[in-house]
């Protein structure tokens, strides 16, 4: 099994997008995926068509399972996953989706906990994740919006951590801030995580020939940053927004169609990346400036 964390301290740059439609793609290409979702906004469960509400349904969220886990309950996490199968009901490629799902008064009193406890506790979740290792080819962990316990937790529980940029400044900043902190897990848990960075995904891209001066410049800099950019973008497409509200992550629902296609060809990035040693990885090129003007 290969946890992944998809991380950026700034909202909105399409961590969550990225976390369902990389997991469903997974899922459609063979892998037996579980997505899970460490936010408390909860939003990778819409995206996947769940929603948690009523007492008996918080029972299931995440954040009550990792609240009950640091009182040293025992937690059987396949009991409250939720299979998400139908949605790739259309394939039969023989792979599996599932969720954890979040909501957010749960998973706001599991971040106090851990908060309180210090870094000691964030590698609760890995521990979780570790005792169902083999039920699972793949988990992609979405995060929330912020230096927090939970943000700590998620990196601790990776193997690999990506992150996500699109073209505004801030979000390379947080990208950077990311590739920093991945560097601390190790000592923060005494040795017992030990997550690698894996690159930085480009996303609400404009097509080059569309490429404005600022765009190209952010572009540039994630290569200059050390970020690892993957050759394939994310561009900018109503259809992957459009499909959070059908509870159906746009590689699905458009996988024949240009989203599909880019996600499709992300994953095989990732995939690639996992197995190599830094220095294979292809990035694309730096852009020439001056090409492209406001
Ligand atoms: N490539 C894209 N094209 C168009 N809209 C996108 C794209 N990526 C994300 N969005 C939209 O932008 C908003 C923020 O994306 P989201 O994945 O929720 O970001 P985050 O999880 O980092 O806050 C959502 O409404 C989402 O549907
Ligand atoms: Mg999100």
């Amino acid at each position: 099994m290969k946890v992944l964390a998809v991380a950026n301290q700034k909202g909105g740059v399409g961590k969550t997008s990225t976390t369902v439609n990389l997991g469903a793609g997974l899922a459609l290409a063979g892998h037996r995926v579980l997505v899970v979702d460490l936010d408390p906004q909860a939003q990778a469960g819409t995206a996947l068509g769940v929603n948690l509400s009523g007492e008996d349904q918080l029972a299931r969220s995440l954040g009550w399972a990792l609240q009950a886990r640091m009182q040293n309950m025992r937690i059987d996490l396949p009991t409250i996953m939720f299979n998400r199968g139908e949605l790739l009901e259309d394939w039969d490629g023989g792979g599996t989706l599932h969720l954890l799902a979040g909501e957010e008064s749960t998973m706001s009193a599991a971040q106090d906990l851990i908060h309180k406890k210090g870094y000691q506790a964030t590698p609760v979740l890995r521990r979780m994740l570790m005792e169902i290792e083999d039920a699972f080819d793949f988990v992609v962990i979405d995060t929330p919006p912020a230096v927090s316990s939970l943000a700590a937790t998620a990196l601790a529980a990776a193997d690999h951590v990506l992150t996500v940029c699109y073209p505004e400044y801030s979000t390379l900043k947080g990208a950077v801030a990311i590739r920093g902190t991945v560097g601390y897990v190790k000592d923060r848990t005494g040795g017992e995580c030990d997550p690698q960075y894996l690159g930085a995904v480009l996303n609400r891209s404009s097509a080059p020939s569309m490429m404005k001066a600022q765009e190209v410049n952010i572009r540039n800099g994630v290569i200059e940053a050390g970020l690892y950019p993957f050759v394939t973008d994310i561009r900018k497409d109503d259809r992957i927004s459009g499909s959070y509200a059908y509870g159906e992550p746009a590689v699905l629902r458009f996988a024949n169609h240009a989203p599909g296609k880019q996600y499709a060809r992300l994953m095989g990035e990732v995939l690639t990346r996992i197995d190599q040693p830094v220095e294979k990885w292809e990035t694309p090129e730096p852009i020439a400036t001056g090409a492209s003007d406001e």
